[in-house]
């Protein structure tokens, strides 16, 4: 008997607090072009018709998920309010809220709340691994020259770049290679840190500068000019 062609869904984990935005207020909800941040990058998941459904990790004690109206992403947007401590904590209690619904084989793609300027063509690039054992990660190759500090702000090693990338997500895993990849790897920043430490090799699937991570307010302001200049 021929077996189903493995299923794609989206996994969103966003239940971090965001202190480095020094706004007080969690950054998916943070006001991007008038809506919030965390609603750019679910609706081109959402839209995306490789992608079945769309999880988002919400902290336990969310106070504001339920205030915003997402019934026009409805029935593909799934909430789960399981997140952990830490990315990891919250991306593998995504996993395993998700057991029933997913078999061995499908993939996950996990990408970051706070990384709102994700494109249809990113993803395109990133599922074009569908036929890869392992899987992989949207990345850029390191532009800039690298310096190691001494702790005290003073240059003491300049790092080769050639060969190295700058991970992005969505990062794209078997569910249960990443299951079992971060039930034992611990402390990882990424999925794909604990795919590596399981031995395997995830594929770097080169994207660009635009899908940047907002992590101070300086991005905030970069994404928006991204997505209004994307829109015209
Ligand atoms: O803080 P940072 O920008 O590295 O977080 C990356 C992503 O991981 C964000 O989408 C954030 O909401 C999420 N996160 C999480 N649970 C945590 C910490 C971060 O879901 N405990």
């Amino acid at each position: 008997m021929q077996r189903p062609r493995p299923r794609h869904v989206a996994l969103v984990p966003a239940a971090g607090s965001g202190n480095r935005m020094q706004s007080g207020r969690p950054k998916q909800y943070l006001e991007v072009l008038g809506r919030p941040l965390i609603r750019h990058a679910l609706e081109t998941l959402c839209a995306a018709p490789d992608i079945d459904r769309v999880y988002v990790v919400l902290s336990v004690g969310d106070q504001e998920w339920d205030s915003h109206d997402w019934s026009d992403l409805a029935p593909r947007l799934v909430s789960l309010f399981c997140g952990g401590a830490s990315r990891a904590d919250s991306v593998l209690n995504g996993l395993r809220a998700i057991r029933d619904e997913m078999a061995d084989s499908d993939w996950v793609l996990v990408h970051d709340a706070a990384r709102p300027c994700l494109a249809p063509w990113h993803l395109e690039r990133l599922l074009s691994l569908s036929d890869d054992e392992v899987g992989g990660l949207l990345a850029v190759p390191v532009a800039d020259t690298l310096k190691r500090d001494d702790g005290h702000g003073h240059s003491v090693e300049t790092v080769a770049r050639e060969r190295l990338w700058q991970a992005q997500t969505p990062q794209m895993f078997r569910y249960i290679m990443l299951r079992r990849a971060l039930e034992r790897a611990r402390g990882v920043t990424d999925e794909a840190s604990a795919i590596e430490a399981a031995g395997l090799r995830p594929r770097l699937v080169e994207g660009d500068a635009s899908n940047l991570k907002v992590t101070y307010p300086l991005d905030l302001h970069m994404a928006e000019w991204i997505l209004a200049n994307r829109a015209r």
